[in-house]
């Protein structure tokens, strides 16, 4: 038995993001002013963000929690596929990336949608209700996640979704002497995604690997 399975070349990776929307001047100007700022150049590719808004818009999600703001760019990515009322909550436990991230918010066509809750992933997530969100979207410290995901599961409506962003590691998953710390801790919370039951999961090999996981 044969699974059809095509081998992921990095030529049509590039075929996919020349067929995908990129991004605006407003998020051009975003990155290149967080650059100048110092703060570290961590984007989620313009495919990556279209599925995530995509997957926003087929749940018809209202709020959202995000972990890891960092600049500010995928809170705004996920804010413009939400509905008028909709609201994306982001944490970032960083003061200065944080008051980066909401002064370019605030200048954005999403300002009234997104809040910045500064302080640790933890402690700003234990502050939001059971059954509340639609979506949450975790990018923070890795070693962090396996928390952050039990937050979700309580936080998470029955039905809405977590995305946890780079189940690749950075591209190091599979390295045998991987060179980055945070390898290990990301291969360890993948071993928690696969074996959590109440998720429907698969990651995504679009970017760094994207987990999606539905709450039964
Ligand atoms: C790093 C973190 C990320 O969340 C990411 O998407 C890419 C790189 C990092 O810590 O290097
Ligand atoms: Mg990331």
């Amino acid at each position: 038995m044969s699974e059809t399975t095509t081998p992921f070349s990095a030529r049509q990776l590039r075929y996919v993001a020349e067929h995908t929307v990129g991004d605006d001047a407003f998020l051009i100007r975003l990155k290149r002013a967080a650059r100048a700022a110092g703060i570290p150049s961590i984007w989620i590719a313009p495919e990556q963000a279209s599925l995530m808004q995509i997957l926003l818009r087929l749940a018809r999600a209202r709020e959202v929690v995000e972990v890891g703001t960092l600049a500010g760019y995928s809170a705004i990515v996920m804010a413009r596929a939400l509905p008028p009322d909709g609201r994306v909550r982001t944490i970032e436990i960083n003061p200065e990336r944080a008051a980066f991230a909401e002064s370019w918010i605030g200048r954005s066509d999403v300002a009234g949608k997104v809040e910045v809750l500064c302080g640790s992933g933890e402690e700003m997530l234990s502050r939001i209700a059971a059954n509340s969100a639609d979506a949450t979207f975790l990018d923070a410290d890795k070693s962090g996640y396996p928390i952050y995901l039990e937050h979700s599961m309580r936080i998470l409506k029955p039905g809405g979704f977590v995305m946890v962003d780079n189940a690749f590691a950075f591209g190091q998953l599979l390295d045998e002497a991987p060179t980055d710390r945070e390898v290990s801790a990301v291969r360890a919370f993948n071993e928690v995604m696969a074996d959590e039951a109440r998720l429907h999961s698969v990651i995504v090999p679009i970017g760094d690997g994207l987990w999606i996981g539905v709450k039964r």
